[in-house]
């Protein structure tokens, strides 16, 4: 008797078998998930890997993304220790590492995340062609590592450089503002860390330019007291 699938559904055309767009994310903690789950909301893959070296957690997590497949779109879930799981993937997005605790600077982390580096570059062999992205701290020195380690080519070893320090101001100043943050416009230049630099010159809300506005912004005279936001209009963190 055929196979119940077989009895369900009859295929027309041989079914693919190599993903066409597939993701890993290596290391499943708090920053690995949050890639993962946006990754699923945004649909950005037809197949999620998840990588660890902590067995019991990396099955757990993958449960329950798999168990919350009936509100997404991409049902192929999956997770391994074994990189081999990772083959052909468009994407690697790498936050395995440790973090720094209250106090310590990105840079105490960089022999113990360089050693993981080690370790996990030559893994991402199984997949090429990919293009690999950079959480890891201290994420732009561990971005040069990873790209001499990896010997791809510059623009396939990407870091997230400031993008989270931005992001971080665009919604502080639409909180303040009471705009979405998307129409709030702010970057925050240089190392991602402690010696990250906003550019103030540059703040505006749908291209108008506080600085214009406002020229005592930043600073203590001025009575709306933005220098308390945590990315100050102005002054380095
Ligand atoms: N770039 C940014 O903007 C940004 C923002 C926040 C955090 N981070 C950094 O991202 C990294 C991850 O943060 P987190 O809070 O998830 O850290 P975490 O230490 O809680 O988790 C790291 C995960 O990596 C795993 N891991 C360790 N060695 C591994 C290996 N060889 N292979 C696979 N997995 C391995 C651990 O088991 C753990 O699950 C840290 O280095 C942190 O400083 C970067």
């Amino acid at each position: 008797m055929a196979a119940l699938k077989d009895q369900l559904i009859q295929n027309l055309i041989k079914e693919e078998q190599t993903p066409q767009n597939k993701i890993a994310v290596v290391g499943v903690d708090a920053v690995g998930m949050a890639c993962a789950i946006s990754i699923l909301i945004k649909e950005f893959a037809n197949e999620l890997l998840l990588v660890d070296v902590i067995e019991d957690k990396l099955k757990g997590e993958k449960m329950d993304l798999q168990c919350g497949s009936l509100f997404l779109r991409i049902p192929k879930i999956f997770s391994g220790k074994d990189y081999s799981v990772t083959s052909n993937s468009k994407l690697v997005i790498i936050t395995a590492g440790a973090c720094q605790q209250e106090g310590e600077s990105h840079l105490n982390l960089v022999q113990h995340n360089m050693n993981i580096f080690k370790f996990v570059f030559p893994n991402v062999k199984y997949s090429l062609n990919c293009k690999s992205l950079v959480f890891s701290n201290p994420v732009d020195i561990l971005t040069y590592v990873a790209w001499k380690i990896s010997d791809f080519p510059k623009n396939r070893v990407i870091g997230s450089g400031c993008h989270l320090d931005s992001a971080q101001f665009h919604y502080l100043m639409g909180e303040r503002l009471g705009f979405h943050p998307l129409s709030c416009h702010y970057w925050v230049l240089g190392e991602h860390g402690d010696s990250s630099v906003p550019v103030r010159s540059g703040v505006n809300v749908a291209g108008v330019f506080l600085k214009n506005l406002h020229p005592e912004l930043g600073t203590d005279a001025n009575k709306e007291e933005w220098k308390e936001c945590r990315y100050t209009l102005g002054d380095p963190k």
